[in-house]
Protein backbone atom coordinates (compact mmCIF):
# COMPACT_ATOMS: atom_id res chain seq x y z
CA UNK A 1 0.00 0.00 0.00
CA UNK A 2 1.14 3.16 -0.64
CA UNK A 3 -0.16 6.26 0.03
CA UNK A 4 0.10 9.80 -1.49
CA UNK A 5 -1.03 13.45 0.22
CA UNK A 6 -2.77 15.21 -2.97
CA UNK A 7 -3.43 18.80 -2.87
CA UNK A 8 -6.41 19.88 -4.64
CA UNK A 9 -7.59 23.03 -5.84
CA UNK A 10 -10.32 22.93 -7.98
CA UNK A 11 -10.69 27.00 -8.25
CA UNK A 12 -12.97 28.76 -10.38
CA UNK A 13 -15.31 28.15 -12.72
CA UNK A 14 -15.19 24.78 -15.01
CA UNK A 15 -12.22 24.23 -13.00
CA UNK A 16 -14.44 22.82 -9.84
CA UNK A 17 -16.24 21.14 -12.93
CA UNK A 18 -13.81 19.04 -13.84
CA UNK A 19 -12.27 18.61 -10.72
CA UNK A 20 -14.97 16.59 -9.77
CA UNK A 21 -14.14 14.26 -12.73
CA UNK A 22 -10.69 13.96 -11.69
CA UNK A 23 -12.40 13.49 -7.79
CA UNK A 24 -13.99 10.02 -9.57
CA UNK A 25 -11.00 8.71 -11.34
CA UNK A 26 -8.85 9.09 -8.19
CA UNK A 27 -12.04 7.06 -6.30
CA UNK A 28 -11.57 4.25 -8.64
CA UNK A 29 -7.98 4.37 -8.18
CA UNK A 30 -7.96 3.89 -4.64
CA UNK A 31 -10.68 1.29 -4.81
CA UNK A 32 -8.75 -0.70 -7.02
CA UNK A 33 -5.20 -0.37 -6.64
CA UNK A 34 -2.28 -0.44 -4.08
CA UNK A 35 -2.34 3.21 -4.36
CA UNK A 36 -4.09 5.26 -1.57
CA UNK A 37 -4.71 8.97 -1.48
CA UNK A 38 -4.77 11.55 1.58
CA UNK A 39 -6.93 14.38 -0.26
CA UNK A 40 -6.77 18.01 0.87
CA UNK A 41 -9.20 19.84 -1.19
CA UNK A 42 -8.56 23.30 -1.18
CA UNK A 43 -10.40 26.11 -2.18
CA UNK A 44 -9.28 28.87 -3.54
CA UNK A 45 -9.30 31.52 -7.05
CA UNK A 46 -11.27 34.48 -7.92
CA UNK A 47 -14.59 33.57 -6.52
CA UNK A 48 -12.98 32.64 -3.36
CA UNK A 49 -11.47 36.15 -3.03
CA UNK A 50 -15.05 38.09 -4.00
CA UNK A 51 -16.33 36.12 -1.03
CA UNK A 52 -13.70 36.19 1.61
CA UNK A 53 -11.22 38.22 0.75
CA UNK A 54 -8.31 35.85 0.31
CA UNK A 55 -7.31 33.79 -2.60
CA UNK A 56 -6.67 31.08 -0.53
CA UNK A 57 -6.55 30.30 2.89
CA UNK A 58 -3.30 30.98 5.46
CA UNK A 59 -1.46 28.16 5.26
CA UNK A 60 -2.31 26.59 1.83
CA UNK A 61 0.75 27.24 0.06
CA UNK A 62 2.96 25.63 2.91
CA UNK A 63 0.72 22.82 2.60
CA UNK A 64 1.29 22.35 -1.80
CA UNK A 65 5.02 22.88 -0.58
CA UNK A 66 5.50 20.76 2.58
CA UNK A 67 3.26 18.15 2.77
CA UNK A 68 2.01 17.75 -0.91
CA UNK A 69 3.45 14.71 -2.89
CA UNK A 70 1.84 16.21 -5.89
CA UNK A 71 -0.96 19.04 -6.99
CA UNK A 72 -3.92 19.10 -9.11
CA UNK A 73 -5.37 22.75 -10.19
CA UNK A 74 -8.74 22.95 -12.17
CA UNK A 75 -8.33 26.27 -13.39
CA UNK A 76 -8.02 30.04 -11.68
CA UNK A 77 -9.87 33.48 -13.07
CA UNK A 78 -13.12 34.93 -12.03
CA UNK A 79 -14.83 38.05 -13.88
CA UNK A 80 -14.42 41.40 -11.46
CA UNK A 81 -11.95 39.24 -9.40
CA UNK A 82 -9.10 41.63 -8.94
CA UNK A 83 -6.87 42.05 -5.67
CA UNK A 84 -6.29 45.14 -4.45
CA UNK A 85 -3.09 45.48 -5.92
CA UNK A 86 -4.82 45.23 -9.33
CA UNK A 87 -3.62 41.66 -10.09
CA UNK A 88 -5.40 38.70 -10.79
CA UNK A 89 -7.00 37.01 -8.14
CA UNK A 90 -6.19 33.67 -8.20
CA UNK A 91 -2.49 34.59 -9.87
CA UNK A 92 -0.67 33.61 -6.29
CA UNK A 93 -2.48 29.97 -6.58
CA UNK A 94 -1.51 29.54 -9.96
CA UNK A 95 1.79 31.80 -10.67
CA UNK A 96 2.65 32.06 -7.07
CA UNK A 97 3.27 27.84 -7.02
CA UNK A 98 4.61 27.53 -10.40
CA UNK A 99 7.39 30.38 -8.68
CA UNK A 100 7.51 29.45 -5.19
CA UNK A 101 8.22 25.56 -6.08
CA UNK A 102 10.47 26.23 -8.69
CA UNK A 103 7.93 24.21 -10.97
CA UNK A 104 10.71 25.58 -14.14
CA UNK A 105 8.88 23.17 -16.72
CA UNK A 106 5.36 23.55 -17.67
CA UNK A 107 5.34 20.66 -20.17
CA UNK A 108 2.58 20.57 -22.87
CA UNK A 109 1.71 17.68 -24.69
CA UNK A 110 0.06 18.02 -28.13
CA UNK A 111 -1.46 14.97 -29.30
CA UNK A 112 -4.14 14.35 -32.10
CA UNK A 113 -5.92 10.99 -30.66
CA UNK A 114 -7.28 8.55 -33.05
CA UNK A 115 -10.67 9.40 -33.76
CA UNK A 116 -10.15 13.44 -32.83
CA UNK A 117 -11.02 16.05 -35.36
CA UNK A 118 -9.10 18.78 -35.48
CA UNK A 119 -10.36 22.14 -35.47
CA UNK A 120 -8.47 23.90 -38.07
CA UNK A 121 -11.18 25.12 -40.38
CA UNK A 122 -13.65 26.07 -37.44
CA UNK A 123 -15.38 22.69 -38.31
CA UNK A 124 -14.90 19.43 -38.38
CA UNK A 125 -12.83 18.12 -40.86
CA UNK A 126 -9.96 15.64 -40.83
CA UNK A 127 -6.92 16.35 -42.51
CA UNK A 128 -4.09 14.79 -40.61
CA UNK A 129 -3.62 11.71 -39.85
CA UNK A 130 -3.80 11.14 -36.17
CA UNK A 131 0.01 9.97 -35.71
CA UNK A 132 0.89 13.83 -37.58
CA UNK A 133 0.63 15.08 -34.14
CA UNK A 134 2.49 14.70 -31.34
CA UNK A 135 4.78 17.37 -30.18
CA UNK A 136 5.64 17.97 -26.58
CA UNK A 137 5.77 21.89 -26.09
CA UNK A 138 8.04 22.71 -22.76
CA UNK A 139 7.26 26.21 -21.56
CA UNK A 140 9.38 28.45 -19.26
CA UNK A 141 7.23 28.92 -16.17
CA UNK A 142 9.03 30.56 -13.72
CA UNK A 143 10.63 34.23 -15.31
CA UNK A 144 10.20 36.23 -18.88
CA UNK A 145 7.29 38.48 -18.51
CA UNK A 146 5.54 36.86 -15.46
CA UNK A 147 8.48 37.85 -13.56
CA UNK A 148 7.14 40.96 -13.40
CA UNK A 149 4.25 39.82 -10.96
CA UNK A 150 6.58 38.25 -8.80
CA UNK A 151 8.92 41.27 -8.55
CA UNK A 152 5.92 43.85 -7.62
CA UNK A 153 5.22 41.68 -4.95
CA UNK A 154 9.01 41.35 -3.58
CA UNK A 155 9.05 45.11 -4.07
CA UNK A 156 5.76 45.50 -2.25
CA UNK A 157 6.91 42.93 0.33
CA UNK A 158 10.10 45.31 0.64
CA UNK A 159 8.10 48.76 0.77
CA UNK A 160 9.45 50.16 -2.39
CA UNK A 161 8.09 50.82 -6.11
CA UNK A 162 10.11 50.83 -8.91
CA UNK A 163 7.54 50.71 -11.12
CA UNK A 164 7.16 54.95 -11.75
CA UNK A 165 8.82 55.15 -15.23
CA UNK A 166 11.14 58.12 -15.91
CA UNK A 167 10.95 59.58 -19.51
CA UNK A 168 14.51 58.79 -19.63
CA UNK A 169 13.42 54.67 -19.63
CA UNK A 170 11.19 55.23 -22.26
CA UNK A 171 12.35 57.59 -25.45
CA UNK A 172 9.87 58.48 -27.98
CA UNK A 173 7.13 57.15 -25.71
CA UNK A 174 4.36 60.20 -23.97
CA UNK A 175 2.38 60.52 -20.83
CA UNK A 176 1.64 57.48 -19.39
CA UNK A 177 2.93 54.46 -19.64
CA UNK A 178 3.02 50.59 -18.20
CA UNK A 179 5.75 48.45 -18.35
CA UNK A 180 6.62 45.12 -17.68
CA UNK A 181 10.20 43.72 -17.86
CA UNK A 182 10.57 40.33 -19.33
CA UNK A 183 13.94 39.17 -17.15
CA UNK A 184 15.64 35.59 -18.87
CA UNK A 185 18.51 34.50 -16.75
CA UNK A 186 21.50 31.78 -17.84
CA UNK A 187 20.53 29.48 -14.30
CA UNK A 188 16.57 29.60 -15.44
CA UNK A 189 16.96 29.07 -19.17
CA UNK A 190 19.65 26.25 -18.39
CA UNK A 191 17.21 24.24 -16.42
CA UNK A 192 13.96 24.14 -19.03
CA UNK A 193 16.28 23.38 -21.80
CA UNK A 194 18.40 20.60 -20.32
CA UNK A 195 14.94 19.32 -19.17
CA UNK A 196 13.63 19.56 -23.17
CA UNK A 197 16.37 17.07 -24.15
CA UNK A 198 15.97 15.02 -21.39
CA UNK A 199 12.77 14.65 -22.25
CA UNK A 200 12.97 14.38 -26.05
CA UNK A 201 15.16 11.53 -25.20
CA UNK A 202 12.25 9.69 -23.11
CA UNK A 203 10.79 10.01 -26.82
CA UNK A 204 9.51 8.33 -30.02
CA UNK A 205 11.20 11.08 -31.95
CA UNK A 206 9.06 13.69 -34.82
CA UNK A 207 5.95 11.72 -35.68
CA UNK A 208 6.92 13.13 -40.01
CA UNK A 209 10.45 11.19 -39.80
CA UNK A 210 11.39 9.98 -35.98
CA UNK A 211 14.28 11.80 -35.31
CA UNK A 212 14.66 13.07 -32.27
CA UNK A 213 14.71 16.88 -32.20
CA UNK A 214 14.31 19.82 -29.70
CA UNK A 215 13.27 23.21 -31.40
CA UNK A 216 14.35 26.58 -29.66
CA UNK A 217 11.25 28.62 -30.28
CA UNK A 218 12.57 32.56 -29.61
CA UNK A 219 12.28 36.18 -30.84
CA UNK A 220 16.31 36.50 -30.62
CA UNK A 221 16.10 38.69 -33.90
CA UNK A 222 14.92 41.21 -31.52
CA UNK A 223 14.81 40.85 -27.88
CA UNK A 224 18.01 40.02 -25.46
CA UNK A 225 16.52 37.22 -23.17
CA UNK A 226 15.94 35.46 -26.33
CA UNK A 227 19.42 35.65 -27.15
CA UNK A 228 20.14 34.55 -24.22
CA UNK A 229 17.62 31.87 -23.72
CA UNK A 230 19.03 30.81 -27.97
CA UNK A 231 22.62 30.58 -26.80
CA UNK A 232 22.15 28.47 -24.03
CA UNK A 233 20.32 26.32 -26.08
CA UNK A 234 23.06 25.85 -28.04
CA UNK A 235 25.58 25.18 -25.35
CA UNK A 236 23.15 22.78 -24.01
CA UNK A 237 22.71 21.37 -27.29
CA UNK A 238 25.81 20.39 -27.99
CA UNK A 239 25.71 17.66 -24.84
CA UNK A 240 23.35 15.90 -26.91
CA UNK A 241 24.83 15.23 -30.37
CA UNK A 242 22.39 12.66 -31.53
CA UNK A 243 19.45 14.97 -30.76
CA UNK A 244 18.76 17.27 -34.04
CA UNK A 245 19.08 20.91 -32.98
CA UNK A 246 16.45 22.73 -34.64
CA UNK A 247 15.24 26.40 -34.33
CA UNK A 248 11.91 29.17 -34.98
CA UNK A 249 11.27 32.54 -34.11
CA UNK A 250 8.21 32.34 -32.34
CA UNK A 251 5.91 34.10 -35.13
CA UNK A 252 7.35 31.54 -37.90
CA UNK A 253 6.76 28.49 -35.13
CA UNK A 254 3.03 29.58 -35.44
CA UNK A 255 2.87 29.37 -39.14
CA UNK A 256 4.90 26.41 -38.80
CA UNK A 257 3.08 24.76 -35.88
CA UNK A 258 -0.37 24.72 -38.20
CA UNK A 259 1.06 23.54 -41.78
CA UNK A 260 3.77 21.04 -40.96
CA UNK A 261 3.13 19.92 -37.31
CA UNK A 262 4.53 16.29 -37.86
CA UNK A 263 7.93 18.09 -38.06
CA UNK A 264 8.35 18.94 -34.08
CA UNK A 265 9.25 16.64 -31.58
CA UNK A 266 9.95 18.78 -28.86
CA UNK A 267 9.93 22.69 -28.73
CA UNK A 268 11.15 24.61 -25.71
CA UNK A 269 10.10 28.45 -25.36
CA UNK A 270 10.43 31.31 -22.67
CA UNK A 271 7.38 31.85 -20.55
CA UNK A 272 4.53 34.17 -22.51
CA UNK A 273 5.82 32.13 -26.08
CA UNK A 274 4.73 28.75 -24.35
CA UNK A 275 1.52 30.47 -22.99
CA UNK A 276 0.33 31.81 -26.09
CA UNK A 277 1.69 28.99 -28.95
CA UNK A 278 0.11 26.02 -26.36
CA UNK A 279 -3.56 27.40 -27.25
CA UNK A 280 -2.90 27.74 -30.91
CA UNK A 281 -1.15 24.32 -30.72
CA UNK A 282 -3.94 22.88 -28.41
CA UNK A 283 -6.33 23.10 -31.88
CA UNK A 284 -4.10 20.68 -33.60
CA UNK A 285 -5.07 17.97 -31.33
CA UNK A 286 -8.96 18.84 -31.10
CA UNK A 287 -9.22 21.52 -28.47
CA UNK A 288 -8.67 22.92 -25.31
CA UNK A 289 -10.75 20.09 -24.08
CA UNK A 290 -8.16 18.14 -24.21
CA UNK A 291 -4.90 19.58 -23.75
CA UNK A 292 -3.36 18.18 -20.35
CA UNK A 293 -0.11 20.49 -18.96
CA UNK A 294 2.28 18.97 -16.17
CA UNK A 295 3.97 21.81 -14.38
CA UNK A 296 7.14 20.27 -13.11
CA UNK A 297 10.60 21.01 -10.85
CA UNK A 298 13.12 19.05 -9.40
CA UNK A 299 11.05 18.25 -6.42
CA UNK A 300 7.05 19.18 -6.97
CA UNK A 301 4.91 18.55 -9.55
CA UNK A 302 1.43 20.60 -10.14
CA UNK A 303 -0.87 19.15 -12.86
CA UNK A 304 -3.44 21.54 -14.63
CA UNK A 305 -5.85 21.66 -17.83
CA UNK A 306 -4.25 23.99 -20.15
CA UNK A 307 -8.12 25.73 -20.53
CA UNK A 308 -9.08 28.35 -18.35
CA UNK A 309 -11.72 28.64 -16.13
CA UNK A 310 -14.35 29.84 -17.92
CA UNK A 311 -17.13 31.26 -16.08
CA UNK A 312 -19.94 31.58 -18.56
CA UNK A 313 -19.33 27.32 -19.02
CA UNK A 314 -19.17 26.96 -15.12
CA UNK A 315 -22.05 24.71 -13.53
CA UNK A 316 -23.70 23.75 -16.92
CA UNK A 317 -22.24 20.29 -17.17
CA UNK A 318 -20.89 21.29 -21.05
CA UNK A 319 -17.31 21.38 -20.38
CA UNK A 320 -15.18 18.29 -21.57
CA UNK A 321 -13.23 16.61 -18.57
CA UNK A 322 -10.99 14.97 -20.79
CA UNK A 323 -8.31 17.88 -20.43
CA UNK A 324 -8.14 17.18 -16.36
CA UNK A 325 -8.21 13.46 -16.39
CA UNK A 326 -5.18 14.08 -18.75
CA UNK A 327 -3.61 15.93 -16.02
CA UNK A 328 -4.55 13.14 -13.78
CA UNK A 329 -2.57 10.76 -16.15
CA UNK A 330 0.44 13.14 -16.30
CA UNK A 331 0.74 12.95 -12.54
CA UNK A 332 0.47 9.83 -11.90
CA UNK A 333 3.49 9.66 -14.46
CA UNK A 334 5.32 11.56 -12.64
CA UNK A 335 4.63 10.22 -9.34
CA UNK A 336 5.76 6.62 -10.89
CA UNK A 337 8.77 8.59 -12.42
CA UNK A 338 9.59 10.27 -9.16
CA UNK A 339 8.81 7.99 -6.74
CA UNK A 340 9.65 5.04 -8.72
CA UNK A 341 6.67 3.32 -8.45
CA UNK A 342 5.46 1.30 -10.95
CA UNK A 343 1.70 0.98 -9.80
CA UNK A 344 1.64 4.81 -10.66
CA UNK A 345 3.23 4.28 -13.93
CA UNK A 346 0.81 1.70 -14.53
CA UNK A 347 -2.13 3.66 -13.72
CA UNK A 348 -0.98 6.37 -16.06
CA UNK A 349 -0.84 4.05 -18.84
CA UNK A 350 -4.75 2.78 -18.07
CA UNK A 351 -6.20 6.43 -17.60
CA UNK A 352 -4.64 7.16 -21.01
CA UNK A 353 -5.93 4.23 -22.54
CA UNK A 354 -9.23 5.05 -21.50
CA UNK A 355 -9.23 8.24 -22.51
CA UNK A 356 -8.03 7.29 -25.47
CA UNK A 357 -11.24 4.09 -25.90
CA UNK A 358 -13.83 6.60 -24.90
CA UNK A 359 -12.36 8.82 -27.88
CA UNK A 360 -13.38 6.47 -29.94
CA UNK A 361 -16.94 5.75 -28.59
CA UNK A 362 -19.88 8.35 -28.73
CA UNK A 363 -19.76 9.68 -25.42
CA UNK A 364 -18.12 13.09 -26.26
CA UNK A 365 -19.22 16.85 -25.25
CA UNK A 366 -20.14 19.33 -27.71
CA UNK A 367 -16.52 20.61 -28.42
CA UNK A 368 -15.71 17.16 -29.58
CA UNK A 369 -18.92 16.74 -31.67
CA UNK A 370 -21.00 14.97 -29.35
CA UNK A 371 -23.64 15.87 -27.19
CA UNK A 372 -22.63 13.94 -23.31
CA UNK A 373 -22.52 16.25 -20.57
CA UNK A 374 -18.75 16.67 -18.12
CA UNK A 375 -20.18 13.67 -15.56
CA UNK A 376 -21.38 11.75 -18.73
CA UNK A 377 -17.69 11.40 -20.16
CA UNK A 378 -16.18 11.37 -17.36
CA UNK A 379 -18.09 8.00 -15.63
CA UNK A 380 -17.25 6.74 -19.15
CA UNK A 381 -13.66 7.15 -18.62
CA UNK A 382 -13.54 5.71 -15.02
CA UNK A 383 -15.95 2.30 -16.18
CA UNK A 384 -13.08 2.05 -18.87
CA UNK A 385 -10.34 2.54 -16.16
CA UNK A 386 -12.60 0.39 -13.87
CA UNK A 387 -12.55 -3.14 -16.01
CA UNK A 388 -8.17 -2.13 -17.21
CA UNK A 389 -7.83 -1.77 -13.41
CA UNK A 390 -9.65 -4.96 -12.58
CA UNK A 391 -7.74 -6.85 -14.69
CA UNK A 392 -4.30 -5.50 -14.22
CA UNK A 393 -4.34 -5.45 -10.59
CA UNK A 394 -6.15 -8.55 -10.31
CA UNK A 395 -9.29 -7.36 -8.24
CA UNK A 396 -12.09 -9.41 -7.95
C1 LIG B 1 -2.12 29.06 -18.51
C2 LIG B 1 -3.03 30.20 -18.14
C3 LIG B 1 -2.35 31.05 -17.06
C4 LIG B 1 -1.09 31.60 -17.66
C5 LIG B 1 -3.22 32.19 -16.49
C6 LIG B 1 -4.51 31.66 -15.88
C7 LIG B 1 -2.50 33.03 -15.48
O1 LIG B 1 -3.37 30.94 -19.24
O2 LIG B 1 -1.81 28.22 -17.63
O3 LIG B 1 -1.73 28.96 -19.67
O4 LIG B 1 -1.10 32.67 -18.29
O5 LIG B 1 -0.06 30.95 -17.51
MN1 LIG C 1 -2.61 30.14 -21.10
Amino acid sequence: MTSYTLALLPGDGIGRDVMIEAEKILNIIEQLTPISFTINKIPCGGKHYLETGEEWPEGSFEFCRDEADAILLGAVGWPGAITEDGDLAGGSVILGLRSGLDLYANVRPIKLYEGVRHKIHGEFKQVWEPGMVDMLIIRENTEGLYHSLLRRSAEKAQGRNAWEPSDMEFPGLDGEVAWDPRPISRSGSERVIRFAFEAAQRRNGAPGDGKTRVTCVDKSNVTRGCQLFNQIYHEIAANYSDTETDHAYIDAFCMWAVRNPEWFDVVVTPNMFGDISTDLASVLQGGMGIAASANLGDRHGMFEPVHGSAPKYAGKNTTNPMAMINSVSLMFDWLGETKGDADCKAVADFIDMAVTETLMGDALTYDLGGDSGTSEVGDKIAGVLESLLRKHFAVA
